[in-house]
């Protein structure tokens, strides 16, 4: 049997639309797996109810096969469904590395990103590599179609999680299919300025390098509540807030004294708008 802890992740940071990403301290998902004659899957915790236990439909069924490692899998979830926090993602990585392991398979991490990709496209319809990355290489990732860079970096984050899900899928509807020259260029620009913040764990240039015009203004129409705890949070000190991976979560850094004000403020705010929130203050993990 092998046990793995893995990790929530948020996706995009505004300017990286499916290509930045973040391992965060905590939430975490717990997967264990046992060699079996055919793969099973069990789930329990954090909107278990909501997660298919049929390996064809879920996230970890895809990477068992991908991996020709049958096994009965089983997920604790600490990261909710249709969070915004790559919970999908999360027991792909996990089950990657679970089942690589107990089935000596030899592959790095890095190798592994492509396979726990594979079950995010049962999810979400598209195998984004921006929450499986983090998720199995930790800190700051960049993946692209040519593979992954990763980087060490230490920056404080808020993840505020209103109850209300938001579908993957249902996310990427309204992302938009044209952008101009202009909105290119201005993102070009944040994404370089939230990389260089990441580098040198500087959260001031990752807040404003999180800046987007593109696909978050659509996305955070769909939050309820988002433009006030976008607000409350810059008021309570944040340096950028933007949606975590699809949404519903929203994202904030901010100094690290200034955690616990942000946190207290984005809950308050979704309170405000009738949705109830949790707040995870956390770190780049
Ligand atoms: N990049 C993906 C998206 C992440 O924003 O749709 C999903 O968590």
């Amino acid at each position: 049997m092998r046990t793995v802890r893995a990790p929530a992740t948020s996706a995009n940071l505004g300017s990286g639309f499916d290509t930045f990403g973040v391992a965060l301290s905590r939430p975490a998902d717990i997967v264990s797996v046992e060699r079996a004659e055919r793969t099973t899957i069990e789930v329990t915790g954090a909107g278990a109810q909501f997660i298919p236990e049929n390996p064809k439909k879920n996230t970890v069924g895809a990477v068992a096969e991908a991996l020709d490692a049958p096994a009965h899998i089983r997920i604790d979830k600490g990261v909710r469904p249709a969070s915004g926090l790559g919970s999908s993602a999360a027991s792909a990585a996990g089950a990657a590395l679970a089942l690589n392991d107990l089935y000596d398979r030899g592959y790095s991490r890095e190798e592994l990103v492509p396979i726990a990709a594979e079950g995010e496209a049962v999810v979400s319809g598209a195998a984004h590599a921006d929450n499986v990355a983090p998720a199995l290489l930790g800190g700051f990732t960049i993946a692209t179609g040519d593979g992954v860079h990763s980087v060490d970096t230490n920056v404080p984050l808020v993840a505020c999680l209103p109850e209300e899900p938001i579908s993957t899928r249902d996310a990427r509807e309204v992302v938009p299919t044209n952008v101009t020259i202009e909105e290119m260029v201005t993102t070009v620009g944040n994404a370089a300025t939230l990389t260089t913040g990441m580098c040198r764990s500087d959260p001031e240039l990752v807040g404003r390098g999180m800046a987007d015009e593109v696909v978050t203004p659509n996305r955070a129409a769909l939050i309820t509540g988002y433009d006030d705890a976008a607000a409350a949070a810059t008021e309570a000190g944040a340096y950028g807030v933007t949606v975590s991976g699809s949404g519903p979560s929203v994202l904030a850094v901010c100094p690290r004294h200034r955690r616990r004000a942000v946190a207290a403020a984005m809950v308050e705010a979704f309170e405000r708008n009738g949705e109830n929130a949790r707040a995870y203050r956390t770190w780049t993990g």
